[in-house]
């Protein structure tokens, strides 16, 4: 189902409101491209997240991307292209790993970073030499991007500090009004954010593990990519409390979960406990079960933590998927929700 949504007062920089006219003659994906073409923000589904779209080339729909998100503007956003054809045009010194990568991985949950082009403005960049790329799988997303035409920046579309959304009504919750349109695309099939590689500065460094797992990466650059432990960088999910849920996060390893769930039950504590479905769990605990594999973990972890807080319990149990494929991004992500909340590091 598709929602239109009115930019306006909420909004501090600039605002955009589509007509209800336009909601009976054109299809969903020529909305959202006109909303883009006009400066509006559109909530784009991809086989990730959902991305808070707007054009790339428009500065004031960009500066309008952070006062939605409420999201410090030294954070860069990721610029989302049709093609790998457009890589050059965003990008400097294209390096032929890089190449490769796409070739490989695009349309995929892969971003690059390279030496960025001057069309890619300060506002995008958070005042870097480089730019992140991405060409997303998601077929509205694909469909939109080459109706558009031009690079669409796009970070996950909820609040800062908030855990990123993966169907529609995710966007709802956290953005309300405040995005012009909802394109609604279904589930993500991934469910959490894209793996980012950085090509920048010679050796590739993983800035973030996601969708990819490191070991598709490897096979084909033929050698083994480290991935950077940095948590003061500009990556803002690299930031220690970053995907955080409002229930506290315990985390455990398979054979330690009962343990520690009966224990923080035992203290009075309203205690969910995420497992796969062999898993035992203690009685007067609530168990939300999770396929078994790491990337069925990813694709439910976030609708799961949502899930969780809605229904008001104190302490998440999580239990860790294996370290290989997906299972480090969930791994990682579960690691952040379990960091303390301090707001004077993310501000969420
Ligand atoms: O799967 C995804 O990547 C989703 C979908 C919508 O594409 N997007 C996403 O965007 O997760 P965001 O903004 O929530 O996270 C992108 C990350 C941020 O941590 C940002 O700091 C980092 O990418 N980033 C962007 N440009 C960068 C750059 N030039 N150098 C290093 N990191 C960069
Ligand atoms: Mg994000």
């Amino acid at each position: 189902m598709v929602k239109i949504f009115t930019g306006g007062a909420a909004c501090p920089v600039g605002t955009h409101m589509p007509n209800d006219r336009r909601m009976g003659e054109s299809d969903p994906v020529s909305i959202a491209v006109e909303v883009l073409r006009e400066g509006g923000l559109v909530a784009l589904p991809t086989e990730t997240v959902y991305g808070l779209a707007a054009d790339a080339e428009n500065e004031l729909a960009i500066r309008r991307i952070f006062a939605v998100k409420r999201r410090p503007a030294s954070h860069p956003l990721i610029v989302h292209i049709a093609a790998a054809e457009a890589l050059s045009a965003w990008a400097r010194n294209v390096p032929a790993e890089a190449r490769a990568l796409a070739r490989a991985f695009w349309p995929g949950p892969l971003t690059i970073v390279l030496p960025k082009q001057a069309r890619v403005s300060h506002a995008i960049s958070g005042g870097q030499e480089t730019v992140a790329l991405r060409m997303p799988a998601h077929p509205l997303a694909r469909k939109v991007l080459e109706a558009f035409g031009g690079g669409v920046a796009a970070p996950s579309a909820n609040r800062f500090g908030r855990v990123s959304p993966t169907s529609a009504e995710h966007v709802r919750e956290d953005l309300g009004e405040e995005v012009d349109y909802v394109l609604d695309g279904g589930a993500c099939s991934v469910g959490v954010e894209s793996t980012i590689v950085d090509l920048s500065r010679g050796d590739p460094v993983v800035l973030r593990p996601g969708g990819l797992p490191i070991e598709d990466l490897e096979r084909v650059l033929g050698r083994s990519v480290p991935v950077r432990d940095d948590t003061t960088v500009r990556v803002p999910g690299q930031l220690a409390s970053h995907y955080a849920p409002r229930a506290g996060v315990v985390l455990a390893e398979p054979d330690a979960a009962f343990s520690r769930a009966e224990q923080l039950r035992a203290e009075g504590q309203r205690v969910a406990v995420i497992a796969a479905p062999e898993a035992h769990v203690p009685q007067g605990v609530s168990r939300f079960d999770v396929p078994g594999d790491p990337a069925g973990f990813a694709r439910e972890l976030y609708r799961l933590l949502r899930e969780i807080d809605a229904r008001g319990f104190e302490v998440i149990v999580a239990m860790l998927p294996p370290e290989h494929g997906l299972g480090l991004a969930v791994r990682d992500r579960l690691r952040r929700a379990a960091a303390p909340k301090d707001d004077s590091v993310d501000g969420s």
